[in-house]
């Protein structure tokens, strides 16, 4: 018996070349990962801080690549806040641009991959270069049928829980929804995060750069997923990192409120 499942895992680490975890079925589905610190990263190189988000870009590559070779489901990234419109012009335009970059250089080897790329976040008010590159990058993976990458772009979970809430409100006001009914499937239903299906809930959350807070992310979708917060900063997380990351969740016990 234990022979068959030695078989098992030796398979496993063939087709994925290497698959460095014990429990091959506790692989979190749902990762998001708040990728913060790339100002601090190129300060301390003594760079401008948009050097910074280049750099980070490619680690969104990687990461990106790693996360669906180990079979996590849905990867979502925290790239731009709803907040983050607070930032000096010159910086919110550079991060405006990398979207544009990125999925010029990127989309190939997702097709590759047979990576989705899908969106959350109050899109239509990005500038007209970001939301094509976005719509164009979503429309080109369309029938890829591996995981999914959600760029969480000017995201905000208050304002997305308050949107959810007004169309709720119009439903019941329009007659085509009794108050009485309303629960937690129905106003999962009217988030942004509805097109995930089954993996709409983050089984696992990741901060980089010592932060440890939530910053207006997933505020509901995180309500029992587990947290990790690691003081590397974005640029120099990698896949090793994240392989260290879903080796702490593999020890966690999620309990759900039960026993
Ligand atoms: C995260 O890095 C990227 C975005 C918020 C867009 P920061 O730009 O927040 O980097 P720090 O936190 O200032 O170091
Ligand atoms: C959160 O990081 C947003 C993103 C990573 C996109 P911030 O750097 O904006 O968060 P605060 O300001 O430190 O809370
Ligand atoms: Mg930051």
């Amino acid at each position: 018996m234990i022979n068959f499942f030695k078989k098992k895992k030796q398979e496993a680490e063939k087709k994925n070349e290497i698959h460095p975890f014990d429990k091959l079925d506790e692989i979190p589905a749902h990762v998001a990962i708040i990728m913060d610190g790339n100002g601090r990263w190129a300060q301390k190189k003594l760079l401008p801080r948009i050097a910074g988000h280049k750099e980070g870009m490619n680690t969104v590559k990687k990461i990106t690549k790693r996360s669906s070779q180990i079979g996590i489901k849905v990867l979502t990234l925290y790239a731009f806040s709803t907040e983050n419109w607070r930032r000096p012009d010159p910086e919110v335009n550079f991060l405006m641009q990398l979207p544009v970059d990125f999925f010029d250089a990127f989309v190939p080897d997702l097709i590759k991959e047979n990576i989705k790329v899908q969106v959350i976040g109050f899109t239509d008010q990005l500038p007209a270069h970001t939301q094509k590159a976005v719509m164009q990058a979503i429309e080109d993976t369309k029938n890829n049928t591996g995981m999914i990458l959600n760029f969480a772009l000017n995201y905000g979970s208050r304002s997305e829980m308050i949107e959810a809430t007004k169309q709720i409100a119009k439903m019941v006001k329009d007659n085509r929804l009794d108050s009485e009914e309303i629960d937690e499937t129905i106003f999962e239903s009217h988030l942004m995060t509805a097109s995930l299906g089954d993996y709409q809930e983050v089984d696992f959350m990741i901060r980089t750069s010592g932060e440890e807070r939530m910053s207006n992310f997933l505020l509901w979708q995180n309500a029992y997923s587990e947290f990790y917060f690691t003081k590397e900063l974005w640029p120099d997380f990698n896949e090793q990192s994240l392989e260290n990351a879903v080796s702490v969740y593999q020890k966690r016990h999620r309990r759900f409120g039960a026993l």
